[in-house]
């Protein structure tokens, strides 16, 4: 077998801009795939479309610690660079691997850092029980794209709200990249991949497509004609709690923005957000109608 090129792993913002330089100095396109590490084939689809699209891809690796609440899992997250290393090398269409530490990227501390604020629905869905959380994505996200400059950012469709949020701050703070989203990745029997579906136990991942399911039966009462949006949301929330789940929230929202939609609105234009407790993982995922 032929040898695929072996990624750079590249641990600092000087080589990072040094390197995106002389991409950009060769008239060659740059895409950045922004991850926490432990990647799935989620993570690789995402690398995957950005070789499609760009000259050269960086993806980062960075167990962000603003976006965790003081109760998360920041000590816990896995961080598997090893592994990471090889499955990006084996995929071939990562240029380099962006493996900052915490003090390249915060150099004042994490706890002293500039922090961006998000408009309002940063506070709705996941941020209702995360506060801070999305603030905090922001933060990174910002500052990777100020470090490593790239023409396209790719983002998974896995954080829906996570993809709108980040579509506003680049449109808000007039950064110049275009933002495409890949979508998302799933287990053969629906479940979303996802770095926390290693906290489940054996009797919580047979429950786990339960998630899936529900937003599937949702999604095919939209499509019936449905509108009694607060019904279906209580449906699904219920459905989720009789399989095991401690659940969160279950919505409809407009695709385009998040907003909350009316009866008028076509289903084509909706999607359906939902998350939930399964033992010690919150799981989340969407569907678009
Ligand atoms: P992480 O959870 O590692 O996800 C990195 C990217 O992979 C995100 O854009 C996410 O939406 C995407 N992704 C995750 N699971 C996926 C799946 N099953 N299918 C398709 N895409 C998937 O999201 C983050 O990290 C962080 O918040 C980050 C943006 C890196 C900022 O710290």
């Amino acid at each position: 077998m032929s040898a695929l090129p072996q990624p750079r792993t590249v641990r600092t913002v000087s080589s990072i801009r040094e390197l995106v330089g002389s991409c950009r100095s060769a008239h060659q396109t740059v895409a950045l795939v922004p991850t926490m590490g432990n990647l799935h084939a989620g993570h690789l689809s995402l690398a995957q479309i950005a070789a499609e699209i760009a000259d050269k891809v960086v993806l980062s690796i960075f167990v962000n610690p603003t976006q965790f609440g003081p109760d998360e899992d920041f000590a816990a997250y896995p961080r598997t660079f090893d592994e990471d290393w090889a499955r990006v090398r084996d995929a071939g269409t990562v240029d380099a691997v962006f493996v900052p530490d915490v003090a390249e990227i915060y150099p004042f501390g994490a706890d002293q850092a500039v922090r961006l604020t998000l408009p309002p629905l940063a506070q709705e869905l996941c941020g209702a029980t995360r506060p801070g959380h999305f603030d905090g994505v922001a933060t990174v996200v910002c500052r990777l794209l100020n470090i490593v400059a790239p023409d396209l950012l790719v983002l998974g469709q896995k954080d829906y709200q996570q993809f709108i949020l980040m579509q506003r701050m680049v449109a808000d703070l007039r950064l110049p990249v275009s933002v495409i989203s890949g979508p998302i990745q799933r287990e053969a029997d629906g479940l979303a991949m996802s770095s926390r579906n290693r906290y489940l136990t054996t009797a919580e991942r047979q429950i786990a497509p339960a998630l899936h399911a529900m937003l599937q039966y949702v999604r095919s009462a939209l499509r019936s004609g449905a509108s009694d949006y607060s019904q279906l949301q209580a449906e699904g929330a219920r459905a989720l709690a009789e399989a095991g789940f401690r659940p969160d929230y279950v919505e409809v929202r407009r695709l385009a923005d998040l907003a909350k939609p009316t009866a008028d609105d076509r289903p084509d234009e909706l999607v359906i957000l939902a998350a939930g407790w399964l033992g010690h993982a919150r799981l989340i995922d969407n569907l678009l109608v």
